[in-house]
């Protein structure tokens, strides 16, 4: 009894990128598996934005900031709720990244090299191959070890940087005697959310791809219009394409129910997609409505913002701190 009531709580951390503005695969991936951490009494929730990580790839740096502090807005309308979480902003913990310098002496050049999401890159940006991008995941392990989460909220595209993450952790562990947790994947329902183009994961980089979480109903509706369709009816469900993209999304909104109706039709007498687009679109605008008002809300009082950022990095960074001290004296450091 008294046990329980003393035991420490487990620590979740996660991270977006400061790419802007947050989309549907952000939101069902990574947030709403935040919101779910956040709000049970036994975690302590870490969240943060990744704009260290955002270096790695061609970006502005006259817009950076701006972005960090729309993924900050996305987090805070969306229900991220300072009270319960730290919410703060990677670069204003420098200790990830001595951390993450510490950590790359218990990894292989090679097997940085041969991670699929370092091959996805190399390829998207074959004239911008830096040492950055190598060293992404380790990194990533920094931000989520630094905390010693066993669980990390993120979309199933993460899984292969989580793998290297718990590399690390048992490389530490062995080396240097240390007790880093082997962190995993937090699990929610849309951990692969497709693209609007029906090619490919729903992502910033392409082009009307996206439904983001401030899009109004009428974008909402323009953007599904132009998701490729057939002819509404064949032998076999497509699980590929416009129309896989369709219902799975009906299936993340409207249930898996719905879905369940539009299989049938088409197998059947033929789906009407203007009809399913139509109440797809109201769908999802009515769950992102309630975040579009609290942001309005939010934007009249930036300063608040800024409370939330600069008391979330004090908090994190006591966390951090603590951890990479235990470290450095392990490796002989101090
Ligand atoms: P990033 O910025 O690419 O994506 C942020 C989060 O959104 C999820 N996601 C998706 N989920 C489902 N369907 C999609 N189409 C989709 N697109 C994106 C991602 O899985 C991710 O959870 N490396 C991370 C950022 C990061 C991080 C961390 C995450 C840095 N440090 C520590 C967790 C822990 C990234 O690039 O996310």
């Amino acid at each position: 009894m008294v046990e329980s009531v003393y035991m420490a709580k487990k620590r979740v951390l996660s991270g977006i990128r400061a790419t802007g503005r947050l989309h549907l695969g952000n939101y069902l991936g990574a947030v709403k598996g935040m919101l779910v951490l956040q709000d049970n009494p036994d975690y302590e929730t870490f969240y943060m934005v990744a704009d260290l990580h955002t270096l790695t790839t061609p970006y502005s740096p006259r817009e950076l900031k701006n972005n960090t502090r729309e993924v900050v807005m996305d987090y805070l309308s969306a229900g991220l709720d300072p009270e319960k979480s730290t919410i703060f902003i990677q670069s204003y913990v420098p200790e990830h990244v001595e951390l993450a310098y510490l950590f790359s002496t218990a990894v292989s050049i090679a097997r940085m090299q041969h991670l699929p999401t370092y091959k996805e890159k190399v390829k998207q940006y074959p004239q911008n191959v830096n040492v950055g991008l190598l060293n992404y995941p380790i990194l990533m392990a920094a931000d989520i070890l630094a905390y010693k989460a066993p669980l990390v909220p993120t979309g199933i595209d993460q899984e292969p940087h989580l793998e290297i993450t718990r590399e690390i952790a048992r490389k530490m562990n062995e080396k240097y005697g240390l007790s880093f947790p082997e962190p995993t994947r937090f699990v929610t329902e849309g951990e692969y959310v497709p693209s609007l183009t029906g090619e490919g994961k729903m992502a910033k980089t392409v082009e009307g791809s996206s439904i983001y979480l401030t899009d109004s109903l009428e974008a909402i509706k323009e953007k599904l219009a132009k998701t490729p369709t057939d002819s509404g009816r064949g032998e076999k469900v497509p699980e590929k394409g416009g129309v896989a993209t369709l219902l799975e999304l009906v299936e993340l909104f409207e249930g898996g129910a719905e879905r369940e109706k539009y299989e049938k039709m088409y197998l059947g007498e033929g789906i009407r997609y203007s009809e399913l687009k139509e109440k797809l679109a109201q769908a999802i605008y009515k769950e992102i409505e309630p975040i579009q008002k609290r942001r309005a809300v939010l934007e009249k009082d930036p300063s608040y913002v800024e409370r939330v950022l600069e008391d979330g990095a004090k908090r994190a960074r006591a966390v951090a701190r603590g951890t990479l001290d235990e470290v450095k004296k392990s490796m002989g450091l101090i």
